[in-house]
């Protein structure tokens, strides 16, 4: 039973690949894929590429190509809930497509053709990626030697594990207002958003369309407001790699 672990970063992908025993590096639909053991179980690594169209190309092959039995995903996202800080973890419950509007034709946010605008995660791969999302960040600052900024100080307030609905759409939201908006909308039609990202409901509606298991996992590299351009690159290479790195291998050795 091979699980993939799709990673939206590079440098989230290469912290892993250097734990791979066996590893085999193949090239497939232009994109490279590390087969390997990691902790005793059978992996393929891959990048999910950006925005939602690449991701849903890699997923597709990652489960027609190498037969993967369940996708775990990796990676960064706007926080936008209340309370969804900077250093958290969103463990996705569901996913909606921020970006998706057929209306007057369909309910907006509604998936053409399948009758719903949320995607479930698998219920008991989200609670274990949960539980390693939990443990990760609550030893960040001491257990894995980060000294970022302002991130790991004695006042920041601790940093939480959440669970909760994701939003995915084929933009970077940095705009405080930008984000109000969408959030208000959504609320409106009872949708509580907790984080935004470009990939995830894409790769969501391909597992359901194949029936395989999905979770995914994003720390928060920004608040998708005003400053996310500026946080973003220097959160990625100092602090979003190791927590990834951290939360598969703690995942990895629950399943
Ligand atoms: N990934 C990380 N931060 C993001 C943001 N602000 N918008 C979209 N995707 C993101």
């Amino acid at each position: 039973m091979t699980t993939a672990i799709l990673s939206a970063l590079p440098e989230e992908q290469s912290s892993l690949v250097a734990h791979l025993a066996h590893s085999q590096r193949l090239m497939h639909a232009g994109r490279a894929f590390w087969l390997g053991d990691l902790h005793g179980r059978r992996v393929v690594l891959a990048l999910s590429g950006i925005g939602k169209v690449a991701a849903a190309t890699t997923a597709t092959a990652l489960i027609e190509r190498f037969g993967v039995a369940r996708i775990i995903f990796t990676g960064v996202a706007g926080g936008v809930g209340d309370g969804v800080n900077v250093g958290d973890v969103v463990v996705a419950q569901d996913y909606i497509q921020h970006d998706m509007d057929a209306s007057p034709l369909f309910p907006r946010w509604e998936v053409p053709g399948y009758a719903r605008s949320r995607m479930a995660c698998d219920v008991g791969l989200s609670a274990l990626l949960l539980e390693a999302a939990g443990a990760c960040v609550s030893s960040a600052g001491s257990q894995f030697g980060l000294k970022p900024q302002a991130l790991f100080t004695s006042q920041t307030p601790p940093h939480r594990a959440h669970h909760g609905l994701v939003a995915s759409g084929d933009r970077f939201v940095c705009a405080a207002e930008e984000v109000q908006r969408m959030r208000s909308a959504l609320e409106g039609a009872g949708h509580h958003v907790l984080a935004v990202e470009m990939e995830g409901a894409a790769v969501a509606q391909v597992c359901h369309d194949y029936g395989i298991p999905f979770a995914a996992a994003r720390t928060i590299s920004d608040r998708a407001d005003d400053t996310a351009h500026v946080d973003f690159p220097l959160f990625v290479t100092t602090v979003a790699s190791r927590y990834a790195e951290h939360m598969v291998l703690a995942f990895l050795q629950k399943l």
